[in-house]
């Protein structure tokens, strides 16, 4: 629809209907002989209400949402047609990698071609919006959210945030294999105090904006159709009602003219902060700070309209937030075609389509980080005896928290794949215990019951795995959290995997040291136990769909890992927070010296964490070369070319990551120790040797200087090009000014 005829139908559309835009309902409240109850009635949204929402949430199919359309299509006044959004955050029923995972990938591209393909697959089933990508940085493995985040790197976030919009997004969103993408929590909802989920944030505006807020504007400057608000506080505002954060920051600096959804509920939820006076004033103020849409608290339905009566609000800012609203469905083509891309022949068509599976795999297998291999035991050596045992060695639930799409008989697990590709092994499988200690029960979570197992049960298990363990080359030891331990709300002040499960492996090693665990989370967990107890550990996060494939391919050699850690595995909880672009104290503790006193140290254990960002081995070793420049001064508009030679020096051909990190000197405020700026993938050949090179350029050097600009200063910077962030050979050059 032209906007001329847009604005047309705004103008005759009623108070009323410009209110319905603003809140949506759940899909359920259109089925036949549906009645007002259960939490939509306690919103106090009523049977009008309901056919003036401009929303869904959470209704999915391409039948069922055709349906609700046509239905709310004919009751509504203006035949203006509802959005149907859901949380699709690693694919929708062929799922993929983590978001977590997909950060170790360092393959943004695939990344766009994931979120590509869970558009194609969600709007065929007749959804039009996704509330991803989460662009959170996060650096509190406490924090069962992690998992939706890609990681503790400004850089990678930003550039990850960037490709998933546009994946997504696509070229044209009328398009009917595409999605409205929303970047969520803004803002700074990854720094939640102590990791505790929904927690205060505390961020001087300094570290706000040079590390938390990038990744937010990265996936609005690609053009995310929507943004959501946080539920936390910050600066001791709801970040919901936050004018100066939403009004200034979003949309005046970010230029962000899309839709302001709230979190679920949380509009409502800042009445319970201690900010809002009641609902009527909740919703005055997110409709002042400018919040279009409010997720399921039922307030902006229950009191906008009084409060326009008694002149509390302005009628322009509801009109501004509807007209954003209208705009969006407009640019989704939903005038044109209110049901988009439903359609129940091409869901058949697309959905776990082999090309879809095949993308879920690769991207399994670009994200496994292969965190210690000694003495080579990986890739397993044809002919071995292999035991596979641990919870996971047949267990579908390998999907993550936000899942709910997909179908774990969709799976393919460890055990399907072994059994069908290791023609050449002899293996062998028991599942050797339950997935949680027998006490530990996951409350809180709907619909889900995990099978019991007794004492004596779990004791057979036990002495099953060890008997095979004795007949086996190489034990196979799949380990982790459950699925339900990382998501929202799965905060955990002790990281560690089960520990009914470190007994699996404590006993184990005592009749078969030859072990590699396998490792499912979706957080970064404190591993020292298990670093000493197995020869080799691969990281494979929640892979999804096709992480069984790739895992055994992974294992015996048909792949080689190329993954590299996007969040740093902490050494114990004592030292989280825990980053790698950490400024420097003035009493620098140096490794080795631990007798030094007065330096920033722990007395009991190290300051480094157990594995770094960017670490990750491969099946083969590179040797990196210094860095070299060059030149050693550049100017505002000139470049520096920073390169390094690679050579693969193993036997296997291989994959690594080239990381560019730089440190600013001296400059008005402290500076990174280092910080990512790029990185580049390249596969050699044994001995084969590449030259890599990056380029710097001024605006790389940028950050919020103590005057409050968002510049460079002039200087001397260091550049490292490694592996990891522990890179320390570096090469130096001054930024000179005009
Ligand atoms: C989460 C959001 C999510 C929303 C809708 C909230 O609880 O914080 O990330 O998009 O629910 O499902």
């Amino acid at each position: 629809m032209d906007n001329r005829k847009l604005q047309e139908l705004f103008n005759e559309m009623s108070i009323e209907e410009k209110i319905g835009q603003l809140f949506q309902v759940t899909g359920a409240v259109y089925e036949e002989e549906a009645v007002i109850s259960g939490p939509i009635k306690e919103l106090g949204i009523n049977e009008r209400d309901i056919y003036l929402a401009g929303s869904v949430l959470g209704t999915m199919g391409a039948k069922k949402t055709k349906q609700i359309q046509k239905k709310y299509m004919e009751k509504h006044p203006h035949h203006i047609p509802l959005l149907f959004m859901l949380d699709i955050i690693n694919g929708y029923k062929t799922v993929y990698q983590i978001p977590l995972g997909q950060g170790a990938a360092f393959e943004p591209e695939l990344a766009r071609k994931c979120a590509s393909m869970a558009a194609r697959e969600a709007a065929a089933d007749g959804l039009h919006v996704t509330f991803s990508p989460m662009a959170d940085l996060v650096r509190d493995a406490r924090w069962g959210r992690v998992m939706e985040a890609t990681g503790e790197d400004v850089y990678l976030n930003s550039v990850y945030a960037r490709a998933m919009v546009e994946g997504y997004q696509g070229e044209d969103l009328s398009d009917k294999e595409t999605l409205a993408a929303c970047v969520k929590h803004f803002a700074g909802y990854g720094a939640a105090e102590a990791g505790r989920d929904y927690n205060t944030v505390e961020l001087s505006e300094r570290t706000l904006r040079d590390f938390y807020l990038p990744a937010y504007e990265s996936g609005i400057q690609a053009g995310a159709e929507l943004v959501m608000t946080s539920f936390n506080t910050i600066d001791g505002i709801p970040a919901t009602i936050n004018k100066k954060l939403m009004r200034e920051v979003l949309r005046k600096e970010m230029g962000f003219d899309g839709v302001l959804i709230s979190d679920f509920g949380a509009i409502g939820e800042t009445i319970t902060h201690g900010v809002s006076e009641d609902r009527a004033d909740a919703a005055r103020r997110a409709l002042e700070a400018g919040v279009d849409i409010d997720m399921m608290s039922g307030v902006y339905p229950q009191t906008l309209y009084q409060l326009l009566k008694e002149k509390k609000i302005e009628l322009e800012m509801i009109e501004e937030c509807a007209w954003r609203v209208l705009k969006m469905k407009n640019k989704l083509g939903l005038f044109e075609n209110p049901y988009k891309g439903a359609d129940e022949d091409l869901a058949e068509k697309q959905i776990l389509c082999q090309e879809h599976k095949e993308l879920a795999e690769t991207m399994a297998t670009k994200s496994f980080v292969l965190l210690e291999n000694k003495n080579n035991i990986l890739p397993l050596s044809k002919g071995d005896k292999v035991l596979f045992a641990g919870p996971y060695v047949n267990r579908q639930e390998m999907l993550g928290a936000w899942s709910f799409t997909g179908d774990i008989s969709d799976t393919i697990t460890i055990q399907q794949a072994a059994e069908k590709k290791m023609k050449n092994y002899e293996v062998c499988f028991c599942q050797g215990c339950p997935i949680l200690p027998k006490e530990m029960k996951l409350d809180g979570f709907v619909n889900y019951k995990e099978e019991e197992f007794g004492e004596k049960e779990i004791e057979k298990m036990l002495t099953e795995a060890e008997s095979k363990a004795k007949q086996a080359d190489v034990v196979v030891l799949a380990l982790g959290e459950h699925f339900l331990q990382s998501g929202e709300a799965t905060s955990r002040a002790m990281i560690e995997i089960p520990e009914n499960q470190m007994k699996l492996l404590e006993r184990i090693e005592k009749i078969n040291p030859n072990i590699v665990v396998v490792l499912f989370n979706g957080r970064p967990l404190d591993i020292r136990k298990i670093k000493q107890r197995a020869k080799a550990i691969l990281e494979v996060w929640i892979p999804g769909t096709m992480g069984g494939n790739a895992i055994v391919d992974m294992l015996v050699g048909n792949n080689t890992p190329s993954g590299k850690l996007p969040m740093s595995f902490p050494y114990c909880v004592g030292q989280i927070p825990i980053h790698y672009d950490e400024l420097n104290t003035g009493r620098v503790h140096v490794q080795g010296r631990d007798k030094d006193r007065y330096v920033s140290k722990y007395l009991d254990v190290q300051n480094k964490p157990l594995y770094t960002f960017g670490y990750g081995l491969t099946y083969t070793n590179f040797r990196i070369s210094e860095p070299v420049l060059s030149k050693n001064s550049m100017r505002t508009g000139e470049r520096i070319i920073a390169s390094v030679k690679v050579k693969n020096c193993g036997e296997r051909s291989g994959v690594e990551t080239l990381q560019l990190y730089i440190h600013d000197v001296a400059a008005s405020v402290a500076r990174p120790k280092k910080q990512l700026k790029g990185f580049q993938k390249i596969e050699l050949q044994p001995q084969e040797e590449q030259e890599i090179s990056f380029v710097i350029s001024e605006e790389i050097l940028r950050f919020t200087r103590e005057d409050g600009v968002f510049s460079s200063e002039e200087g001397e910077f260091e550049v490292f090009i490694g592996n990891s962030s522990e890179e320390e050979r570096r090469a130096k050059f001054v930024l000179k000014s005009e």
